[in-house]
């Protein structure tokens, strides 16, 4: 199991807290940045390489972290194939893997607070994918993808 992590500066604090609850349980990080919190970048990056690397194979999950974890939600979630959810508890990230099949987790570093995140975290990873109703419903997310609107064909 491999996640890709990162953040802006913003949500530079909650990333090497969240790495190394990553690393405790033994899965391999792939650290997408940024470095420090104290230069500004922008968060659609971070949330655009994070999914990119879920979405091509170089990770199975991804966590992004902004300040809110709202602008790097949205980023995320324009790469089609992510499934990215904003979450701020436990159970919020529970339900994000058993109904939504989220595969990128994201927090705001100046929301969630560092125990909370961390819980957070291993609930997710913890928790089973949903099948039977849940299954429809994400087809219906990904058809979103490719759908008339979408592509402007048809
Ligand atoms: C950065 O100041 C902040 O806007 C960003 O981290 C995030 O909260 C955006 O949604």
């Amino acid at each position: 199991m491999r996640i890709a992590v990162g953040s802006d500066h913003a949500g530079y604090p909650l990333k090497p807290v969240l790495i190394e609850a990553l690393d405790a349980r033994g899965i391999d990080v792939l650290d997408l940045g940024t470095n420090d919190a104290t230069t500004s970048v922008d968060y659609p990056d971070f949330g655009a390489a994070v999914a990119r690397a879920v979405v091509d194979g170089r990770a199975d999950l991804g966590v992004a972290i902004c300040g809110t974890g709202i602008g790097i939600s949205i980023a995320a979630n324009k790469i089609p194939g992510a499934r990215a959810a904003h979450v701020h508890d436990v159970s919020t990230a529970r339900l994000a893997r058993e109904h939504n099949h989220a595969n990128v987790l994201c927090f705001g570093a100046r929301i969630t607070g560092t125990q909370v995140a961390i819980d957070a975290l291993n609930a997710w990873l913890d928790a089973p994918l949903g099948q039977g109703r849940h299954l429809l419903r994400l087809a219906k997310i990904d058809e979103l993808d490719t759908d008339s609107f979408t592509t402007g064909k048809g």
